[in-house]
């Protein structure tokens, strides 16, 4: 019998315990010095010595059609909140504020069913279709070119994905010359058509999505997608040299293919694309953590694992091929995602916009995106997009109904990201009281990234203190004189690491200013409070 999707998201989420506990720290970023708990940790900051430049693009998210996340989420004609086009304009304001640089769409699961030219053309004559991916109905009436114009009213540019499922390489082909076409042929002429002029010149694909999964439509071996991805590569970079295209690795850390099907992928594609995608959802669960919290806010070095292990096939596959071409890496999903997970909660049961993926975040899992937020910092020389999926309403930090909308406690530390996590990342050296965690070994209290923009002479320290019950005093030494000024400094903490936001009580978890370090020259000494983030911006 065929894996249904249902099926297999609980499977591969007891699996995923496996994952959890396997996690060997050898990795230098956690195997830096060691303070005893009673000692302070240090961070040692040197302006010198950075890491990568940080791509904007490494802070993206995510909008697929599912659930209430286009449909009530972004597009809502008729709501009191809506303009001419039908979009939510306080989502719209919300997110043009926010910064997002890029978004992924349309998925996702639901892409690989999709048929794009049932969304363009008159809305009147597009079809209602049953999504597969979801068992939901899909109206089209928000479809390419509208996504094209929402994206350019949020400030923010598309990630397109493609159908590699029920779709073919010619399929993907067009869409690409749909969009990025000027004129003078069949699909660029169609698109105009259609009221729009000029190309949107759209740089970034992904060819696919989760390929390697029994849970995704069109699933097919390795060997068979990696054909697939250098076809539709080859007939893409036809229509236009410049895009950047994205191939499919591995679905998360526990798939039984795990690395083998992104090498075999890559040895039949590797010259045709730019880049490898990776995903991964995290949760508190019996069979991951046994419950345990301190061992939840660790999970983030299985996402630096996990970047690590992918960017090894890449130059494994580079030095078999002997090609000059490094890929970068492309975590186009990654988020918290456990409770919302089964039953109706991904089951639309053929309605529109039903209530889909609607997890609720509380505390102890908006720390623990600040720490993935920390592992995507420290492998900016390796990863230069990534996608918090996903954005409104569907595992999302904005959460709307028709009169408005609010903030989950997730919401914060990606927005610092957006914020103050710019320039290059800083080659720390951090020294840490350690706790031990069952099949993990030995895991640093505090886990701090940095940030130096040197064009504001701004450096910004992210720290996540993993310690449930003990504040941490860090002193953090800079060589030299070192910044002399705090910007900015905020944490997010609470007592109850299970305390949640609603409507009824939108800012129950929200961040408070942060009491000023104590400064000399060159050294700052900094109380983090237990269980809690914290960004620190200094500048001069
Ligand atoms: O983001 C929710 C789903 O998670 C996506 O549709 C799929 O790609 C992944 O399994």
């Amino acid at each position: 019998m065929p894996t249904s999707r249902r099926t297999f998201l609980q499977l591969s989420s007891t699996a995923a315990a496996v994952a959890a506990v396997d996690l060997h720290l050898a990795s230098p970023i956690w195997a830096q010095g060691k303070a005893a708990a009673s000692q302070p940790a240090r961070v040692f900051v040197d302006n010198r010595r950075t890491l990568g430049e940080i791509d904007p693009n490494v802070y993206g998210s995510f909008l697929e059609h599912l659930g209430r996340a286009i449909y009530e989420g972004v597009y809502e004609p008729g709501s009191k909140r809506a303009d001419a086009n039908g979009f939510r304009t306080d989502v719209l304001d919300e997110i043009r504020k926010m910064h997002v640089p890029i978004i992924r769409y349309p998925g996702g699961n639901f892409v690989s069913g999709y048929n794009w030219l049932d969304g363009v053309g008159p809305k009147d004559r597009r079809p209602r279709t049953l999504d597969k991916a979801w068992n939901s109905i899909e109206s089209n009436q928000f479809g390419t070119n509208e996504f094209m114009a929402w994206c350019k009213s949020a400030g923010t540019l598309p990630l397109m994905g493609l159908n590699f499922g029920t779709g073919s390489a010619e399929d993907a082909a067009a869409l690409v010359e749909y969009c990025n076409v000027e004129k003078g042929t069949k699909w660029s002429d169609m698109r105009r058509q259609h009221g729009v002029a000029e190309p949107y010149r759209v740089k970034h694909w992904c060819l696919g999505n989760e390929m390697d999964g029994p849970w995704q439509i069109g699933h097919m071996t390795a060997v068979e997608y990696g054909t697939k991805a250098a076809d539709a590569g080859r007939q893409m970079r036809y229509v236009d040299p410049s895009v950047k295209l994205i191939a499919c690795g591995s679905s998360n850390s526990r798939m039984p293919t795990y690395l083998e099907w992104d090498r075999e992928v890559l040895e039949q594609c590797y010259e045709y694309v730019d880049a490898l995608s990776l995903h991964a959802y995290y949760g508190n669960t019996p069979e991951m953590t046994g419950g345990d919290s301190s061992k939840y806010l660790a999970l983030n070095l299985a996402m630096d694992k996990q970047i690590s292990e992918a960017a090894a096939v890449c130059d494994m596959v580079q030095g078999h091929k002997r090609s000059p071409k490094r890929l970068w890496l492309s975590f186009d999903e990654w988020n918290v995602w456990y409770r919302a997970r089964s039953g109706d909660a991904v089951d639309g049961h053929e309605k529109e916009a039903p209530h889909l993926l609607e997890e609720v975040y509380n505390l102890e899992d908006a720390l623990l995106v600040g720490g993935f937020v920390n592992t995507l910092m420290r492998n900016a020389d390796r990863v230069k997009i990534a996608c918090l999926a996903q954005l409104v309403n569907v595992i999302a930090p904005i959460m709307t109904n028709e009169t408005g909308f609010y903030r989950q406690t997730i919401y914060f530390p990606y927005l610092w990201a957006l914020q103050y996590a710019k320039g290059r990342t800083l080659d720390l050296l951090v020294e840490s009281p350690r706790y031990e965690v069952s099949g993990m070994g030995e895991v640093p209290y505090m886990d701090v990234a940095g940030t130096l923009d040197a064009q504001s002479g701004t450096t910004t320290l992210f720290i996540l203190n993993r310690d449930l019950t003990n504040a941490h005093n860090i002193e953090v030494n800079f060589q030299g004189n070192g910044p002399s000024r705090v910007a900015n400094s905020m944490v997010l903490t609470g007592n109850d690491l299970k305390a949640f936001n609603s409507f009824e009580s939108p800012q129950k978890v929200s961040p408070q200013a942060f009491s000023k370090p104590v400064s000399s020259t060159g050294r700052a000494t900094l109380e983090i409070p237990p269980r809690s983030y914290a960004v620190v911006q200094r500048v001069g």
